[in-house]
């Protein structure tokens, strides 16, 4: 069994165990093993995102006041210095905290909010539409590919490498959809990670090792925001 499968298997089985006993009594023995298989299948499947969440869980978590002032969205969208007409993709871009910061520095470059949760780009839409956002298109990504539609200058990724089985695999992709002098930025956690993310941790180093097998250099290593690391690479 690869660290890969183990991992998954790790994240499933956690999750199940704690809502074993409320399952448990509610399902007959059939529906109880099928439940079994299924997770077991999809623990071995190349295409499960780790730990998924329904959208209407994730948008209120990802732009609570508190997430939102510690990532310092502004200082992080300034540190990447981007230009009008640049197009940038923000993969796994969840509610678009940040593709809506992104969109308005490089209106009337494109913003490609990039996710695989349909539920997320349809809030995307909305909200881009509510505070007249013209230059942002949602994307909907393959759980491996983020079928960026065109090349773009940067592919920014916060928050959302962890969620991603094979992560290192996923990277290699990436070359594929920057134009010439392109870069990619990763912002995740480095300490403090949340309860239930014990799976999914990786370190800065591990993130440097994945990205120099996809081809990438580091090219700069910020200290925002807080207890987070936030790495820009460029290809080699
Ligand atoms: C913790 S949220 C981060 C959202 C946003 N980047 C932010 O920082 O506010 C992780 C997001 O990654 C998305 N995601 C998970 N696996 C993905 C994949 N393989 N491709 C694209 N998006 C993915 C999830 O649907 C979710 O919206």
């Amino acid at each position: 069994m690869t660290n890969e499968v183990k991992r998954r298997l790790i994240c499933h089985w956690s999750l199940v165990i704690g809502h074993f006993e409320i399952w448990k009594k509610r399902m007959n023995s059939a529906k109880w093993w099928c439940l079994v298989l299924f997770l077991v299948f999809s623990s071995s499947s190349g295409s499960a995102q780790i730990a998924s969440r329904p959208a209407d869980e994730w948008i209120p978590l990802l732009e609570s006041p508190d997430r939102v002032a510690n990532l310092k969205v502004p200082q992080v969208v300034a540190a990447l210095r981007l230009e009008r007409g640049y197009s940038v993709a923000d993969i796994g871009a969840g509610s678009g905290l940040f593709s809506r910061a992104l969109a308005r520095t490089i209106d009337p470059g494109l913003l490609y909010a990039v996710d695989i949760d349909p539920e997320l780009l349809k809030h995307i839409d909305g909200t881009c539409k509510a505070e007249r956002i013209p230059n942002i298109r949602t994307v909907p990504a393959a759980p491996e590919d983020p079928k960026i539609p065109d090349k773009v200058d940067l592919i920014f990724l916060c928050d959302t490498l962890h969620h991603i089985a094979g992560p290192d695999k996923y990277l290699t992709k990436l070359p594929a959809y920057l134009k010439p002098g392109g870069r990619v930025a990763v912002i995740d956690f480095r300490e403090n990670w949340p309860p239930g993310h014990e799976a999914m941790k990786f370190t800065a180093e591990q993130l440097q090792s994945w990205m120099a097998a996809a081809g990438f250099k580091k090219v700069e290593d910020l200290s925002i925001p807080k207890n987070a690391f936030f790495h820009i690479y460029a290809p080699k």
